[in-house]
């Protein structure tokens, strides 16, 4: 059911733990399945992404997500952090079963709610970053579970 790369970063998760005086965090939550993901940025003067680490509270799918998202923007800058979407994660765990792609949005989504609290912090607009939502469960009425 699950692809080989799903496996190994479900048991060999990279990039767990948190950031102290991270340049940014984010935490959402999907109030469907109670699953909840917190990410931790470190970014540097050039917008750099240095460091970046997660905590996952939740199915193994949003653990192996979390883990390769975390691996997608490490060393990138926040602009190109923004193309890591939820089908480039699945991508590069080639692949996730149908019941299981809402686990790869808690990624996306919590990245970008690290990403708008760095960009409140230092004042800055990031493109095409829109705010936070707590529970990405909002407004998915026509997803069937
Ligand atoms: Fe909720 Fe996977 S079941 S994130």
């Amino acid at each position: 059911m699950y692809s080989e790369k799903v496996m190994d970063h479900f048991q060999n998760p990279r990039n767990v733990g948190e950031i102290q005086d991270a340049s940014g965090t984010g935490t959402v939550g999907n109030a469907k399945c109670g699953d909840i993901m917190r990410i931790y940025l470190d970014i540097d003067d050039d917008q750099i992404i240095r460091d970046v680490k997660f905590k996952t509270f939740g199915c193994g799918a949003a653990v192996a997500t979390s883990s390769m998202a975390t691996e997608l923007v490490k060393g990138k800058s926040v602009q190109e952090a923004m193309q890591v979407t939820n089908k480039a994660v699945m991508e590069a765990l080639d692949g996730l079963p149908p019941v299981k792609v809402h686990c790869s949005l808690l990624a996306e989504e919590a990245i970008h709610a690290a990403l708008w609290d760095y960009a409140q912090k230092n004042h800055i607009q990031i493109e095409g970053l829109k705010p936070p939502k707590s529970d990405i469960s909002e407004g998915e009425e026509e997803e069937e579970y």
